[in-house]
């Protein structure tokens, strides 16, 4: 996570987001998928697949990754990369907890 985010815009709270899963939020044109992990880690990214623009929101969440729903590339959710032998990455954004509410730092 880039700490020298600003900007930073409540966006709701962990109890929005079932274990190891997504929601959704709208900035322009992008949509941003926001995780959370088995141990509620919160994690941002467009909800595209590098491969063939998979909604990455309706993937499985595991560890620090996702699965896309599509043809199985598994995806970290900290940096974006593809792993294993696939290649491509997918724009992450910084977020953050601060007790239950969640916020993203997007440019607005
Ligand atoms: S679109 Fe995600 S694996 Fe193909």
């Amino acid at each position: 996570m880039n700490l020298m985010a600003k900007n930073w815009v409540a966006i709701g709270s962990l109890q929005d987001i079932p274990p190891q899963g997504a929601r959704c939020v709208e900035h322009g044109d992008t949509t941003i998928a926001v995780f959370r992990t088995h141990d509620n880690r919160v994690f941002a990214m467009e909800d595209k697949c590098p491969h063939k623009n998979g909604p990455l929101s309706q993937g499985i969440v595991h560890d620090n990754c996702v699965t896309c729903p599509l043809h199985n590339w598994v995806i970290n959710l900290e940096t974006g990369l593809a792993q294993g032998a696939d290649d491509g990455a997918t724009a992450t954004f910084p977020v953050k907890l601060e007790g239950e509410m969640i916020y993203l730092s997007v440019e607005f």
